[in-house]
């Protein structure tokens, strides 16, 4: 039976003693990370969130009653051992910070067994996701893991540090709040209060923190809780937290210049990184040329290249008929990619198809200068030449081309960019690319909805260049919108807002909202307006997603303690789950499938 903490007081975390504490008595308290019974010598490795301790237990220095105890330790068992530390006598693991040295046990508690765990918790699990999730409490005690949420905690520690002393005030918005879907959908709660009412959980606190701006808080952050019923992906989950500020009297460069510095205090504390600042600025525009991305991975190059001039005119139809529907022709060159086996060529042009391309032209220039193409027979050497030229080729290069309209020629190339780039094996994993991307488009037209809609966020100021084309023009009207992204990914995002109630006003109207339709979802924000507003700008960044990159995971769900899997549940607790009828009512709801009384 499990005894009781009577008298017991934890010393040290299991990995603290060092080779200054030997001959000092230490009681540490963890689980059992394995058992080994050598005969007359019992060998534990003891673990905690700090790490690993060997303990030892011979009968003559911890007494047969203590001995016995330790004979039947099994793993994850949760014992307190005191005892001596000491030189260790075998051979010392450089694997341990503690490998130097180990406890020679006087006294052993045990205050909890454990069952057989589904799967051995060790670093590096082999285990399928799945059934760790389902067992997240203890998949969570692995050393990666704990790496990970303990690096969380300190990234958040540092960001409170940093926000404090740049004078921004933490301050709480609503979880229960209105809904304003825009972008992805919201989650609702039914209100018992008001039949047929539902509060929205919040996708970001943006209302919110633009309305602290009206009070005069000049400066806010939050470690905010977002909910965003969207598919996800590695890098999303429904919810998800978020790093929100919000300035007043700032323009772009305000905001980029306090959250370098954010990044760069973070980024030292939390691994040692040393952001080199500036961070570098692009264009939305100029990534998408070099890139086809805006949250271009610029760790390596195999830059888009724009080859419409070049092959206009030329006998192959896809790229001329692709250039008179007003698309154009780009290309990338995997450079010494010549040799690359038709198989391998087949599967890059299906994963092209994946993102929307009609097919995927290739030209493979052989040691010899001769071409293998898709495409060299409806070209003479002349344009395949000047082609070549285009794209920097040379003998032992692959050129591979999209021909379509801009925005699907964009990603295509953007995405192939990224596959090729990773099977060359062009990408540093150790290195860290920070990018601002700039003057965003503020619209962008929904071919689904029929109407234009805002690539950030309504809220949105845009450049004081492009107001004049907002009625005439808006595809053209670019944003003070700006996202920073690490290597490929987006990071965060922000901008500076609209704080003119007529502007804002158009901006709804542009949307396609009616005044009505306005008043009715934003006219707090409206009003607001109207009695006295900063100019105000602001930036979220993805939590998760910083920690990821921070820890080189794969996945924000390797940075969260209890994520959600890809259709939004969560394996361990099985939410979301059916309520019973009582709870429905209450409600004034009726579930189309109820569950059972
Ligand atoms: P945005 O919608 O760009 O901006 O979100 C900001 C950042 O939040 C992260 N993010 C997510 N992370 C995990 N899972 C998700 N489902 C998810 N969705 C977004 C991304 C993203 O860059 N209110 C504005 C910010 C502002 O204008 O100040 C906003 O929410 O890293
Ligand atoms: P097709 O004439 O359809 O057989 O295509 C000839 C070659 O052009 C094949 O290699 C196709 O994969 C490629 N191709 C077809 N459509 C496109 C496109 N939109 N962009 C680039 N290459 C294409």
């Amino acid at each position: 039976m499990a005894e009781a903490m009577k008298g017991l007081h934890r010393s040290h975390r299991c990995a603290e003693p060092g080779t200054g504490d030997i001959g000092t008595c230490v009681t540490l308290m963890g689980w059992v990370q394995k058992q080994r019974n050598k005969g007359g010598i019992i060998f534990v490795d003891l673990r905690d969130r700090s790490g690993i301790m060997q303990v030892i237990f011979e009968e003559s220095d911890c007494g047969s009653e203590n001995f016995a105890k330790a004979e039947k330790l099994r793993s994850e068992y949760v014992i307190a051992v005191t005892g001596t530390v000491e030189k260790r006598a075998g051979a010392v693991n450089p694997q341990l910070a503690t490998g130097e040295i180990e406890i020679r046990a006087r006294q052993l508690r045990i205050l909890s067994e454990a069952q057989t765990p589904p799967f051995p918790v060790e670093a590096d699990s082999k285990t399928r996701e799945e059934l760790r999730l389902q067992y997240r409490y203890l998949d969570l005690r692995r050393p990666d893991l704990q790496r990970n949420i303990i690096l969380r905690s300190s990234i958040a520690a540092n960001i409170r540090k940093f926000m404090t002393q740049e004078g921004f005030l933490e301050i709480e918005t609503p979880i229960l709040g209105k809904s304003t879907p825009e972008g992805a959908r919201d989650y609702l709660v039914p209100s018992r209060v008001h039949p047929g009412s539902f509060y929205g959980l919040p996708q970001s606190p943006q209302l919110f923190k633009q309305l602290l701006m009206c009070s005069g808080f000049d400066r806010y952050f939050q470690i905010a809780k977002c909910f965003r019923d969207e598919d996800l992906r590695a890098d999303r989950q429904p919810e998800f937290t978020q790093l929100d500020m919000e300035l007043s009297f700032v323009d772009v460069d305000d905001v980029i210049d306090v959250n370098e510095r954010l990044l760069q205090f973070v980024c030292r504390e939390a691994i040692g990184l040393e952001v080199q600042l500036p961070i570098p600025r692009m264009t939305w525009k100029e990534a998408m040329e070099r890139f086809g991305s805006d949250k271009p991975d610029t760790r390596f190059g195999m830059e888009l290249v724009n080859v419409s001039d070049v092959v206009s005119g030329c006998g192959f139809g896809v790229f001329t008929s692709a250039l008179e529907a007003g698309g154009s022709v780009r290309g990338i060159n995997a450079k010494g990619q010549a040799g690359m086996p038709r198989k391998k060529i087949d599967a890059l042009v299906d994963f092209a198809k994946g993102y929307g391309a009609k097919g995927l032209a290739y030209l493979s220039i052989q040691e010899d200068g001769s071409f293998k193409s898709s495409f060299a027979k409806f070209m003479t050497q002349e344009q395949l030449e000047a082609l070549t030229a285009a794209m920097d080729g040379e003998p032992g290069d692959l050129l591979l081309f999209a021909a379509d309209k801009n925005s699907i020629v964009y990603s295509v190339l953007g995405a192939l960019r990224l596959e090729v780039g990773e099977q060359m094996g062009l990408i540093d994993h150790d290195a860290f690319h920070f990018l601002w991307i700039t003057e965003f488009p503020l619209f962008e037209w929904s071919e689904e909805e029929n109407r234009f809609v805002a690539v950030h966020h309504p809220f949105t100021m845009m450049m004081d260049e492009d107001l004049q084309y907002l009625d005439s023009d808006p595809g053209r009207v670019r944003a003070k919108a700006y996202d920073i992204v690490l290597n490929g990914v987006e990071l965060g995002g922000g901008s500076v807002r609209i704080y003119q109630d007529d502007i804002q006003e158009k901006m709804f109207s542009i949307l396609g909202f009616t005044k009505e339709e306005a008043h009715n979802r934003f006219g707090f924000l409206l009003d607001a307006f109207r009695y006295g507003v900063p100019p105000h700008a602001g930036l979220a960044y993805g939590l998760d997603r910083l920690v990821m990159l921070l820890v080189k995971a794969d996945s924000i769900r390797e940075v969260m303690a209890f994520p959600k899997v890809k259709d939004a549940s969560c394996l361990l607790t099985g939410a979301p789950d059916t309520v019973d009828t009582v709870q429905l009512r209450e409600l004034h709801l009726a579930a189309e499938n109820a569950a059972q009384d």
